[in-house]
């Protein structure tokens, strides 16, 4: 069993053990401000290969390397002007940049999965410090088992993989709850690779730029872990729902009734108020107590598109993909 140490409580402690978990080439279950991640060392190809093993997570899916600052960063990863710009905007916090690996860099191939670029991010939350002390980035997917609804509290990581990890740390609900967006710069051009919790709105009011979107949902593998059936409840998903069906679990948005509520399994409302953000945050919890209701289908109620809404979205849509 993992052991959890509460970070508001015990800070220095969750530090030190941490620091002691992953020089052993264990990884370490850290809370980040988009969801909990499963850490080992960037630069320790064993420690790395712990990390796939026990996500059951294909090789040929890149992980994230996570640095506590700019001078980290740059030890690792080139930045282009924009790629910079973004970087000091945005970090720490809910972006991930596409960058090419410097050649003295000692993050390891197994992390980049052989690319020749890196996908690098300053985390925002207790995480940074962990890095900060342990002095080198780490690769760190979000903190479940492959294909699964990615964990935002420290009790979703234990279940699926508590069992496996020697340490959690646990620092409550994630603020954001949505993965990081995935941007990468070619040629002066934005690309965005993943939506996530940081809104591409404010990414285009900074820059002035349009960001192009990939052509459809899991069409591209440009970043591989985009694949179409993701973020899978145990029960099937019904998107756009009009109606909840006899049995159903209902997961809605902005307090709007649905016809048939009365026969749901459960009924969970992303945010009565209607904010996206705080519908983000509450996404994952919510998939996985409709999940635990037993209820066969999950039905969503619609979902603005607009802003964070697109990322959300985005979640739904993979939930609800065929799973082979
Ligand atoms: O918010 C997040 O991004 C969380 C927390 C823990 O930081 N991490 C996360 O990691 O969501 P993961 O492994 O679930 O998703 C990482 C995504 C994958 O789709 C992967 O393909 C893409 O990043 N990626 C990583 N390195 C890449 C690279 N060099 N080129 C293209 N895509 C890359
Ligand atoms: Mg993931």
């Amino acid at each position: 069993m993992a052991e959890i140490i509460d970070t508001r409580t015990e800070p220095e402690r969750a530090i030190e053990r941490a620091c002691a978990v992953l020089a052993e080439g264990e990884p370490v279950a850290i809370p980040t401000e988009t969801v909990y991640g499963l850490a080992a060392d960037a630069t320790n190809p064993d420690a790395i290969s712990r990390i796939y093993e026990m996500k059951g997570r294909p090789r040929f899916n890149p992980l994230i390397s996570h640095v506590s600052d700019m001078a980290m960063a740059e030890a690792h990863v080139i930045f282009d002007p924009l790629s910079r710009r973004l970087a000091d905007a945005f970090w720490p916090g809910p972006l991930t940049l596409i960058l090419p690996q410097r050649p003295t860099s000692s993050v390891h191939a197994l992390a980049s999965a052989g690319l020749d670029t890196l996908g690098i991010r300053m985390p925002d939350g207790f995480s940074r410090r962990v890095i900060a002390r342990f002095g080198r980035p780490l690769a760190a997917p979000s903190a479940n088992t492959s294909g699964k609804i990615s964990p935002t509290s420290a009790a979703h990581v234990d279940t699926d993989l508590g069992p496996r990890l020697k340490l959690i740390l646990d620092a409550g609900s994630a603020e954001i709850g949505l993965e990081s967006t995935i941007i990468k710069v070619e040629d002066g051009a934005l690309r965005l690779l993943r939506p996530g919790g940081l809104d591409v709105l404010d990414i285009e009011n900074l820059t002035g730029l349009a960001v192009s979107r990939p052509e459809s949902a899991g069409a591209t593998i440009e970043a591989p872990g985009m694949l179409a059936s993701h973020y899978a409840p145990g029960a099937a998903v019904r998107l756009d729902a009009g109606d909840v069906r006899p049995g159903e679990a209902l997961i809605r948005f902005g307090n709007t009734v649905l016809p048939g509520e009365e026969h749901a399994a459960i009924v969970l409302d992303l945010s009565p108020a209607g904010s996206l953000r705080e519908a983000a945050a509450n996404l994952f919890d919510y998939m996985k107590k409709a999940d635990a209701s037993g209820a066969a289908t999950i039905a969503f109620a619609p979902i603005p598109s607009e802003g964070l809404g697109e990322a959300i979205l985005d979640r739904l849509q993979r939930a609800a993909a065929p799973r082979d």
